[in-house]
């Protein structure tokens, strides 16, 4: 390993304590804040610009070539060729999204989708989780565990099946994940704990019991998990020919993403491989809106990574009121997300603004992703809804180039699609009117018809 150029660091400036890679730590031994993966450049082979990535294109036949994540790990070099675990993560898709841009208003400028449903367990989770697993295998863990609200799971039980190397525990609210993000852990073996709760609390017991049975954590609080996660962020800039696009738009939950792309862009800058940052808008779901409060209406800003009354003031009121996080979008459905303040030095970083939407505006936008193209899961949508939003408020010109990170695969939340789309009230009013939605503007109904030729002749005939 090339550890004289390699570690962890805090992100307190201040504190600056640093730890060696091989070490496993979610959080600073001296002031428990969150630790980045750092590097010293100047030691490491770099690419003179990013253009020149693409002379690998023609060595996809190599496994790390072919991966969307290490094919840039000059970028994330954090460890050897022979360590690295790739399952061909990172196949994705930028599409220019036409008639989604016109339902976001955006009339003169470009809308892009950045299609992360297309990695292996369908959702960009697998980019984190390659580079997590790398760095689980060079200092040879056995088993892995998580919380999760679906995502993260499905893709740490998907590696530990595709590569034997650990096994998985994993840790979920009862109730709390979507039926195709169950099925996924179900199915590829992982030993999933189900608990009577929400995703915070899973998520603060998963770190109690890693730290007390020794095993290895792959949440984003793990600094390498968002290093993977920087390459969605270098695949953007591919299909845009290395220019930089003027808005980022991600659904915001745990903030790992968000953190994961701040980084990215700090480390182009500070290497001459852009010549600006895009800014950074970060959707909340209006069921689990801590960031939103915080960042938008407490004015909570990045300090270094110095914990902050106005954070702890918050949570402190969260518990008083038993408030919890809920949305339909169960993937964002969070209230104490663990990279906030990674999160802060991103929205310093790109001039960042947060915005929460409803669950109908989440509906209806992911209705629209799927009139689309290839569709979403509802948490995803919150990027395409969050940025019509924006450009209704005129933050988002119309004449902009925008990408929305679309985190996880249509098929992944059949449960939320179906009662949209459904002429069964009552299934609609369980599933979404209890969430608030009261319409389903887009619904595209399932037509009943008798086993009768001339009756379907006649539907298809009126319907078509
Ligand atoms: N979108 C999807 C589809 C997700 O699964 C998640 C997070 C997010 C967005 C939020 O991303 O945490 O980086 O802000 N899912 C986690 C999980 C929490 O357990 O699967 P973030």
């Amino acid at each position: 390993m090339m550890s004289d150029s390699v570690y962890q660091r805090c992100i307190d400036p201040a504190c600056g304590q640093t730890y060696g890679v091989e070490e496993v730590r979610t959080a600073c031994g001296t002031c428990g804040n969150l630790l980045d993966v750092a590097y010293d450049w100047a030691k490491l082979p770099l690419p003179k610009k990013l253009a020149d990535f693409e002379h690998k294109w023609s060595r996809r036949h190599e496994p790390l070539e072919y991966s969307g994540v290490w094919r840039f790990r000059e970028l994330l070099p954090f460890a050897p060729d022979d360590r690295i675990v790739t399952i061909g993560e990172g196949q994705t898709l930028l599409q220019h999204a036409r008639d989604v841009a016109k339902y976001v208003g955006l009339t003169g400028g470009e809308l892009h989708l950045q299609y992360e449903g297309m990695n292996p367990s369908g959702s960009f989770k697998d980019n984190g989780m390659s580079a997590a697993f790398t760095h689980a295998h060079t200092i040879g863990a056995k088993r892995a565990a998580c919380a999760s609200t679906g995502n993260t799971s499905a893709s740490l039980a998907l590696y530990c099946a595709v590569t034997k190397h650990m096994k998985a525990v994993i840790f979920i609210g009862s109730g709390k994940i979507s039926y195709g993000k169950l099925s996924q852990a179900l199915d590829y073996g992982a030993l999933t704990v189900q608990i009577a709760g929400d995703f915070d609390d899973a998520m603060a017991r998963v770190q109690e019991i890693s730290r007390e049975l020794g095993i290895y954590l792959v949440n984003s609080v793990n600094p390498f998990r968002l290093e993977g996660q920087k390459t969605i962020m270098y695949r953007v800039l591919e299909a845009l020919r290395w220019e930089v696009p003027d808005w980022i738009v991600v659904p915001g939950g745990n903030l790992g993403n968000s953190s994961a792309f701040g980084k990215a862009f700090i480390e182009l800058k500070e290497l001459g491989l852009v010549d600006r940052l895009p800014r950074l808008a970060v959707i909340n779901a209006s069921g689990a809106n801590t960031l939103y409060e915080l960042y938008e209406r407490r004015g909570v800003r990045w300090d270094d990574g110095k914990p902050q009354p106005a954070v702890c003031g918050y949570y402190e009121q969260l518990d008083q009121q038993s408030k919890r996080a809920s949305t339909i979008a169960s993937a964002i459905e969070i209230n104490r997300p663990v990279n906030l303040n990674k999160c802060l030095r991103a929205l310093d970083a790109m001039q960042g603004v947060v915005r929460e939407v409803t669950d109908q505006e989440i509906m209806d936008a992911k209705a629209q992703v799927g009139a689309g193209g290839l569709g979403c899961e509802p948490a995803s949508a919150a990027s395409v809804a969050g940025a019509k939003q924006l450009l209704a408020e005129g933050i988002i010109g119309r004449d902009e180039r925008v990408v929305c990170i679309l985190t996880g695969h249509q098929l992944k939340d059949p449960t939320a699609t179906v009662a949209y789309h459904t002429t069964d009230q009552d299934k609609f009013n369980e599933v979404l009117g209890s969430r608030g939605v009261r319409r389903a503007s887009f619904a595209n109904r399932a037509v009943a018809v008798n086993n009768n030729l001339n009756e379907i002749i006649q539907a298809i005939q009126l319907y078509s």
